[in-house]
């Protein structure tokens, strides 16, 4: 579809020009190596600060008092299922997700970036970091996958730093630790096993055509350094209402924000 293969150099033009802006930065007189590959690897991908970072609009409870926005990421993956018959008298029953976490702490600070440079009477437009679940859930898993590893390459920082995933008891976990050793503020404590504390459903989206976005959530600590969890701006991931000519195990694809809190 054309638009499967325009949403790759969508993403990555919107990643390129995200961080250029949100730090405008560019090593000066660097004689070594080509103009792009210094540009590319004078970006900052990754780390950039979330002070100015505020939560969407939701009916989900807030942040508990004291806690402070350690990780903004997107994740990219799939929510699984199980069916126990192919008829329409039974319904899909979830059985998981898993996903990649992107560190998107760049994207949102060019957001507030150009929240400030608005004037008022403006009507807000969607900020790239909300569209981008919706963008990305059309470029298929194997294609985001090979994007950030050419990135990765490219700048030399792995955009990559968390993962997302349940464990055999069917406790939702999300995993900061070692996979990204640019992440400068993963530490030994940045893990959570959680659990489900609100959730809300994924406001519709008049203009896209798309739907069965998975709800949105608060999760918080069973376990872990991390206290609270928020699954925000979901695209996709979503059951068909019954099993009717679905297969015992499926799997949907998804893609949505995770807010961590700590
Ligand atoms: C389920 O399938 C049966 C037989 O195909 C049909 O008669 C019935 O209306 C369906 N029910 C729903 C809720 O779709
Ligand atoms: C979900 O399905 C994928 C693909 O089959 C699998 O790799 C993953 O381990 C499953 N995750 C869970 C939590 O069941």
């Amino acid at each position: 579809m054309a638009w499967t293969a325009l949403t790759l150099p969508i993403v990555a033009l919107c990643l390129c020009i995200a961080t250029a802006n949100a730090r405008n930065h560019f090593s000066s007189g660097s004689i070594y190596g080509s103009i792009l590959t210094n540009f590319f690897t004078n970006l900052d991908l990754i780390n950039c600060p979330l002070g100015e970072t505020s939560l969407p609009q939701f009916t989900l409870s807030e942040p508990s008092e004291g806690l402070s926005l350690q990780f903004l990421t997107l994740g990219r993956g799939t929510q699984n299922y199980t069916c126990a018959s192919n008829t329409n008298t039974s319904t899909p029953e979830a059985t998981g997700a898993t996903a990649t976490l992107f560190d998107v702490s760049c994207l949102a600070a060019l957001d507030a970036d150009t929240a400030g440079d608005t004037d008022s009477s403006d009507t807000p437009s969607q900020s790239l970091l909300d569209l981008l679940p919706d963008v990305l859930r059309s470029v298929p898993l194997g294609s985001a996958d090979f994007l950030t590893s050419l990135i990765t390459r490219f700048t030399g920082q792995n955009l990559v730093i968390g993962t997302h995933y349940f464990t055999k008891d069917g406790v939702p976990f999300f995993d900061f630790r070692g996979l990204s050793s640019d992440n400068s503020r993963s530490t030994a404590d940045s893990w959570i096993a959680a659990a489900k504390d609100d959730e809300m459903d994924a406001p519709a989206k008049p203009g896209y055509g798309l739907t069965g976005d998975v709800a949105w959530l608060k999760l918080t600590r069973v376990e872990g350094g991390i206290s609270e969890v928020y699954r925000l701006h979901t695209s996709g991931g979503a059951a068909p209402a019954t099993c009717e000519g679905m297969p015992e195990e499926f799997t949907v694809d998804y893609t949505s924000q995770y807010w961590f809190y700590g």
